[in-house]
């Protein structure tokens, strides 16, 4: 079992996974139960991937849970998502406090209920003081919700005269996405044998390293994220560079 874990570089870890939760219907459906079944068994995966990062000292970890687009699934199943929301946050925010962790979310917060606004924003400000790993939740996000909103609000800085179009670079898009806090991930699991990205992180993802598994989340465990590590190990993450550019500076292989 601990045999995956031993077998992990630790000075050659990603410092962000980010994980597409995704199959947890598909799962419920194959043992005879409904897709919310799945959705409530997803929650035990969470807990133990986290547990997974804490073992491995990665300090960042971007769940994506409820994307723009899942606003459209039947409302049985957004409502029972929500409910099972709330009652996590509510359950783990001791969890997340002995362990140090400090919760995020990214994405519009303005569409989901109240109750689950103010059960969310409880939990970020009683674990805020936390510093030593983060976990983000996107919740409500895609990629093109953020990326509008950003220029949105970059074109109304200009307009008001807090910023000019010349110095527009790269740094200033970051700050004005919702992931400006964090770095971006090195590492990009989708459980469920899906080969799609799903308007996630789309920016912030160009350099990352993609992990696909046919694993449905509810049945995704630490184990299953040690493999995902371990095959991260073996790529050669060259940023544009030459292979041999990369064998002699190899500090490089870190640089985003
Ligand atoms: C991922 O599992 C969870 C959410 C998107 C909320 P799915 O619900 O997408 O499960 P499948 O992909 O239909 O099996
Ligand atoms: C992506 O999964 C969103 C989350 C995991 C929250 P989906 O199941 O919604 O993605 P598609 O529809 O298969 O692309
Ligand atoms: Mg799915």
């Amino acid at each position: 079992m601990s045999e995956l874990k031993n077998n992990i570089d630790l000075t050659k870890l990603p410092n962000h996974i980010a994980i597409i939760m995704d199959g947890n219907g598909r799962w419920a459906k194959e043992k005879g139960h409904d897709r919310l079944y799945g959705h409530y068994h997803g929650v035990e995966s969470v807990r133990n991937i986290l547990e997974g990062c804490a073992e491995l000292n990665i300090p960042y970890l971007t769940l994506y849970a409820f994307s723009t687009e899942n606003w459209d699934r039947p409302k049985d199943e957004v409502d029972g998502l929500m409910e099972l929301l709330v009652d996590t946050i509510r359950k783990e925010v001791i969890t997340l406090n002995k362990n140090s962790i400090k919760l995020h979310v990214i994405g519009d917060m303005h569409t989901l209920p109240p109750f689950a606004r103010k059960e969310l924003e409880e939990a970020l400000l009683e674990t805020s003081h936390n510093e030593k790993f983060n976990l983000i939740l996107a919740l409500s996000y895609s990629s093109r919700w953020e990326l509008l909103n950003a220029v949105k609000n970059i074109a109304v800085d200009v307009k008001e005269g807090k910023l000019s179009t010349e110095n527009i670079d790269q740094d200033t898009l970051q700050k004005y996405l919702a992931t400006s806090e964090f770095p971006d991930p090195d590492l990009l699991i989708r459980t469920s044998g899906e080969y799609r990205i799903s308007n996630f992180l789309l920016y912030q993802l160009a350099y990352a390293e993609l992990y696909f598994t046919s694993t449905r989340w509810p049945d995704f465990r630490k184990e299953n994220l040690f493999e995902a590590i371990l095959d991260f190990q073996r790529r050669r993450r060259r940023f544009g560079r030459t292979d041999e550019q990369i064998t002699h500076r190899p500090e490089q292989l870190f640089q985003s």
